[in-house]
């Protein structure tokens, strides 16, 4: 990456480190050439599966530069295992879990000058797509694919750093179809599209918040919480929605923290009532964890607590970001050290 091009004011995600990692697929059998290779367009056959059918999917995860100067990977494992997890639901062959951790050591290993300081990082995008040349296959899985990791130097996902969010709830058009919430799919995002272009225009919302029927499960792109001096709520899980590793991460601190920490269903009834002195934030690799200050429901705006982020929304935060930075002891064991 060419130095005058600035993480913290290129917009997330279009800068890219100039080397990556490939491997070709044929059913469970990938073929890696064991080396980064410097990043160029590929050639693809116009009837390319993914580009027809959809036979895509990718990972995000990050790599953080360390108070030390060095560089880890935060939760790589748990990445791994649920980009595995997404590759399955797409019926492509699934690559072993040990392939696409050396893949994701290596692109980063070799990009480590790309690293900026917390708050930005480098965002690894972990990507397959079927590549099965045959516009016929729309009920067959591709069955040769195109496994690669990409590395984008980033700053904050949201415009401005650390604000008060707004969030649109959305109670009658779902985020996706019930069978593919936990997986990252392109399909899904472009699926959410509208909803949220909607949102963005007609109310200024930074993002839309799910909850078909009244139950909130989680937004375009991270996970929800309510949270007050006592108390962490956030969805139970199940297949409606993704998994995210930064929620899972934020459950075990806030249980370490002394919270008591609720796995349920929420309503939007509840969120109402908690913006009552209560805390709302988002949480996401991208997001990292997000004060939300303004809830909109059927047009109404009603603001959470008294619509700054609060100081249990950045306990966590701050919780979390020194173990990913190195600040903080790594008592979990989730740094996985680069170089
Ligand atoms: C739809 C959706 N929900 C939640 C998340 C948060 O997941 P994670 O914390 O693993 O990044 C993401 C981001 O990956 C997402 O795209």
């Amino acid at each position: 990456m060419t130095s005058e091009r600035d993480p913290f004011s290129a917009p997330f995600g279009t800068l890219f480190s100039d080397s990556f990692t490939t491997a070709v697929g044929d059913g469970d059998s990938y073929t890696y050439s064991g080396a980064v290779e410097p990043l160029a367009d590929f050639s693809l056959h116009p009837a390319t599966h993914a580009l027809h059918y959809g036979s895509t999917c990718f990972e995000g995860l990050k790599a953080h530069r360390q108070a030390d100067g060095s560089v880890a990977i935060f939760r790589l494992d748990d990445h791994v295992a649920r980009f595995q997890q997404s590759i399955g639901k797409l019926y492509l062959g699934v690559p072993e879990a040990a392939l696409i951790r050396q893949m994701i050591v290596d692109a980063v290993a070799a990009n480590t000058d790309d690293v900026p300081v917390n708050p930005g990082a480098l965002y690894i995008r972990p990507t397959v797509i079927g590549t099965e040349p045959n516009i016929g296959a729309a009920a067959t899985p591709s069955k040769t694919t195109l496994l690669y990791i990409l590395n984008s130097p980033v700053g904050d996902y949201f415009a401005g750093g650390i604000r008060p969010l707004t969030i649109l709830v959305e109670t009658s058009t779902p985020r996706t179809t019930p069978q593919f919430g936990m997986v990252k799919s392109g399909a899904n995002y472009v699926m959410a599209l509208g909803v949220t272009l909607d949102a963005k225009r007609d109310h200024v919302a930074d993002q839309v918040l799910f909850a078909t029927e009244g139950d909130i499960t989680e937004t375009g792109a991270s996970n929800f919480f309510l949270v007050d001096d006592n108390r962490l709520i956030t969805r139970n899980l199940d297949e409606s929605f993704l998994h995210g590793v930064t929620r899972a991460s934020i459950l075990t601190l806030a249980a370490d923290l002394g919270y008591q920490v609720e796995e349920r269903s929420l309503t939007v009834d509840e969120l109402l009532a908690w913006g009552d002195g209560g805390e709302v934030f988002l949480s996401g690799t991208a997001a990292v964890v997000a004060p939300v200050g303004t809830v909109i429901v059927d047009g109404d705006r009603t603001t959470m607590g008294d619509g700054q982020p609060g100081p249990n929304t950045l306990k966590l935060r701050d919780a979390l970001t020194s173990i990913q930075d190195g600040t903080a002891p790594d008592p979990y064991g989730w740094r996985t050290p680069v170089g």
